[in-house]
């Protein structure tokens, strides 16, 4: 499988053992887990690998990607039918939603449930969405409860929820049952750092002291070459190590990037005949990506301080202050906007950089 883009799990998922190890404790503790990282980072292929270890471990799982779902009421079911597919009934479930007789006469789904109203909450012509969400939420726990067992629940794209109310009632509802939950373990993730930060850092945010944060990083870099190395192998392509290298610095082992650049080199070997050499590579990874950077950029280039603070950084991250002290710019405010936006990193040493690889390049050649 070369596809890049999807989240990975089994057998095209590989390293993380590190995050897999401190992610899968802290679930058994039965410790509430944030899980933060900038868009492509591997957060879902990591959280769907520690449920399917979780779920080997006996413990039941949900996963529900908060983003995918429009309304409350596809949430509500969406989770719902996590939780249900843990007794394999969710199709089921999905078969008999939309009719009432459908889902009374359905005996096996009855046997395992405890409150069998708020399934048929579903048929109902007028439904009541905050009803629905609401009783979804607690269905994670009590049917978990019901059945003797323990479950984790990932909720990915978490940040999300603000998109249903932006008054922030629903993640005050989230947090109010969740908070009460025995059965329940969970796992928040999220892209959006300062959105996580503020649902669950800062002290006056809802979910304060609940869930543990976990920053996701780049991976480590000897699990990737290995992968790399055998991929390269498996497809008989001749690699020198140093070729693996110039990948792994490049991309600065962004799971993401290091991925596509195995793609788009046995891409450029098939029509080319030859492989790449890293030059070549970046630059061919690069217009395969345009869409997305030119994206990106659009998002942030209608501030102009952004602009010129991205400029100087993905130029050089040293002596910003000096260098743009002329343009009368509050770099500190846009560092930290950008920091919170996951577009910019802060290490002790080096201060800000940019934290998407491409990304930087795309700005130093075209701007
Ligand atoms: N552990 C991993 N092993 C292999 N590939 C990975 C891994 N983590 C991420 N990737 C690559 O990065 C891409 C994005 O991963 P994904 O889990 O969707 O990230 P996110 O949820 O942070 O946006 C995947 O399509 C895959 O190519
Ligand atoms: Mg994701």
């Amino acid at each position: 499988m070369y596809q890049v883009g999807k989240p990975v799990t089994g057998k095209n998922f590989f390293g993380r053992e590190k995050e897999i190890e401190l992610l899968t404790t802290y679930l058994k503790m039965g410790q509430s887990v944030v899980l933060v990282a900038p868009r492509r980072f591997g957060k879902t292929s990591l959280v769907m690998e520690v449920l399917n270890r979780m779920k080997e471990d006996d413990h039941y799982t949900a996963f529900i990607d908060v983003f995918t779902n429009p309304t409350l009421e596809l949430l509500s079911s969406a989770i719902t039918e996590e939780v249900l597919k843990n007794h394999k009934l969710h199709k089921q479930f999905i078969a008999a939603k939309n009719s009432a007789s459908a889902m009374i006469s359905n005996i096996k789904m009855k046997a395992v449930l405890d409150d069998f109203q708020f399934i048929i909450g579903f048929t109902e012509n007028n439904k009541d969405e905050w009803e629905l969400i609401s009783e979804s939420i607690d269905f994670v726990d009590t049917f978990t409860a019901k059945h003797h067992a323990r479950i984790i629940c990932a909720y990915d794209e978490f940040g999300d929820l603000n998109k249903f109310d932006p008054k922030g009632d629903l993640v005050k509802l989230f947090r109010s049952k969740i908070q009460q939950h025995q059965n329940s373990t969970y796992i928040f993730s999220g892209s959006y750092e300062s959105v996580m930060q503020n649902m669950f850092v800062n002290s006056k945010s809802p979910f304060y002291r609940l869930a543990r944060i976990m920053h996701l990083g780049y991976m480590e870099n000897e699990p990737l070459k290995k992968h790399l190395l055998s991929g390269f192998k498996q497809l008989k392509l001749k690699v020198t190590e140093g070729f693996i290298d110039a990948i792994i610095q490049q991309t600065m082992a962004h799971p993401y990037y290091a991925q596509l650049a195995f793609q788009q080199a046995v891409l450029f070997n098939a029509i080319k005949s030859r492989l790449p050499d890293i030059d070549e590579l970046m630059s061919q990874m690069t217009a395969a990506e345009t869409d997305y950077l030119e994206k990106v950029w659009e998002d942030i280039s209608n501030n102009r301080e952004y602009v010129y603070t991205l400029r100087a950084i993905a130029e050089n991250g040293k002596n910003v202050y000096s260098r743009l002290k002329s343009k009368n710019i509050n770099i500190a405010r846009a560092s930290k906007k950008l920091q919170g936006m996951g577009i910019l990193f802060k290490s002790e040493k080096n201060g800000y950089y940019i934290s998407d690889p491409l990304l930087k390049r795309w700005i130093n050649r075209n701007l």
